[in-house]
């Protein structure tokens, strides 16, 4: 398969800029919906056009991994996508080892679709996705049928035999994960009769709107603060256009950078408002952001609309548990916002933040400490102490750990500190956020190449 070549570490010394940040951007496509459109188009049978798709590398591995299993997926020369599917039940057996990177989303998804084919497959990742736990998709994915066969602790690289004639799951869900809920659906779809999914807490909603845009027969239901999700089996799925809109966890970082760089001003257009995402805009405007949707509307089945952004003094809060699922990738810059913040920000129930790309409730703690940020961690919470309680922050290293969103929260840290924020490695921002530099200094963050 593709190969995408690991660069020697990049390193990275961020200052404030000389001006406030100023202009409009539009930051590239939603992660998780580019991943899925990948996969769904490519069990899908017929064309599909997908524009927008987010060309980072967490993608591309994706998209190598659909090829492996025999869909037909080409960039175009406009920047859309167009993949040929194979149909459901129809993939090809891969015939070497698919390697998924960074990507927790790609290999989760994927083990859904794996296990619920006839064929034998084997996995692996980066250093970073090698040490991130899998028995949460193994355990569930197991009642069809399929045998998997993982390192110790349930890791990567592991090997799927599926079966052609899957049996449908009823999962309730143990953790609220929207990785773990995908997996059982895409199982789902290739087994005969009704896969059902509850989940306790709400999570992220994009395969359920993917599902049904590509004509599969789905029930959402509410069910006490949650939702039960049936899926009826073996639907004919039929290739459709996809729209990708801007990503809001990508959105997160210019947002934060214009709160925090006095005087700053910006628009970030098109972001993705899906409702089960936007918690960090939600806390965000608690906390006294001067932070404005505008221009609401609809693109591609998404929410969409502008943000509108000026500098603004924060105050700290307390983020409830119940809202991490719609916006568990963004901690990182906001605990990076509560230390300008005045007063102390407690952000509840991070338990999940210890198995991504990093363990990011420790290496997030270490960012801000190592810049002279006051933090503590008590049991699932993070307590970040605001502007007044320290030297106002700056002037450490921060070890990235694999972890774009780490790497670019610490960027955001640096353009807002007293002192230069040095930053170990900045190469895995291209899993998420190609671009992201050009599109900073675009805005007048004067980073260096
Ligand atoms: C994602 C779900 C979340 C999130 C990840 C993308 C998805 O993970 O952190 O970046 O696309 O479904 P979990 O499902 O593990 O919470």
């Amino acid at each position: 398969m593709t190969q995408i070549p690991h660069p020697q570490p990049r390193p990275l010394v961020v200052r404030p800029p000389a001006a406030p940040l100023t202009g409009r951007v539009r930051v590239p496509g939603d992660k998780s919906i580019s991943h899925r459109a990948l996969m769904f188009a490519g069990l899908a049978e017929g064309e599909t056009t997908i524009e927008g798709l987010l060309q980072g590398e967490d993608v591309l591995r994706t998209a190598a991994a659909m090829r492996a299993l025999g869909a037909r997926i080409a960039p175009r020369a406009d920047g859309r996508w167009v993949v040929q599917g194979r149909g459901l039940g129809r993939l090809a057996e891969p015939d070497d080892v698919l390697d998924m990177g960074n990507s927790g989303t790609a290999a989760r998804l994927l083990a859904g679709i794996l296990a619920s084919h006839g064929i034998h497959s084997m996995m692996t990742g980066d250093a970073s996705l090698r040490g991130r736990p899998m028995q949460r998709v193994i355990g569930p994915l197991s009642g069809t049928g399929a045998v998997f066969a993982a390192r110790a602790g349930g890791r990567l690289p592991l090997s799927i035999a599926g079966r052609a004639d899957p049996r449908p799951l009823s999962v309730r869900m143990e953790v609220a994960s929207a990785q773990v809920k995908s997996a059982v659906l895409l199982a789902g779809l290739n087994a005969q009769g009704e896969t059902v999914v509850e989940e306790p807490v709400p999570t992220r909603d994009h395969s359920e709107n993917m599902l049904r845009h590509f004509g599969a027969s789905l029930s959402v239901e509410p069910a006490g603060t949650g939702r039960i999700i049936r899926l009826a089996g073996r639907p004919r799925l039929l290739a459709r256009d996809v729209v990708v809109p801007s990503d809001p966890s990508s959105a997160a970082f210019p947002l934060v950078a214009a709160l925090l760089v006095p005087g700053s001003s910006i628009v970030i257009e098109a972001v993705g408002l899906n409702p089960l995402r936007t918690g960090l805009f939600t806390t965000l405007i608690e906390m006294g952001a001067d932070l404005d949707i505008a221009n609401r509307r609809t693109e591609g089945g998404e929410p969409v609309g502008d943000l509108m952004v000026r500098a603004s003094t924060l105050r700290g809060i307390l983020v409830p548990g119940d809202r991490a699922p719609s916006m568990i990738d963004e901690y990182p810059v906001l605990a990076v916002a509560a230390a300008f913040a005045h007063g102390e920000t407690r952000l509840c129930g991070l338990a999940e933040l210890r198995v991504k790309e990093s363990d990011r409730l420790a290496a997030t703690v270490a960012l801000l400490r190592a810049n002279g940020a006051v933090v503590r961690v008590e049991g699932d919470d993070m307590v970040v102490a605001g502007a007044e309680a320290g030297a106002a922050p700056g002037g450490g290293m921060v070890e990235t750990r694999m972890d774009h969103r780490l790497a670019m929260s610490a960027v955001v840290l640096g353009l807002a500190a007293a002192r230069p924020v040095a930053i170990d490695d900045v190469g895995f921002i291209e899993t998420s956020f190609p671009d992201f530099t050009l599109l900073m200094n675009r805005l007048g963050a004067g980073l260096s190449a």
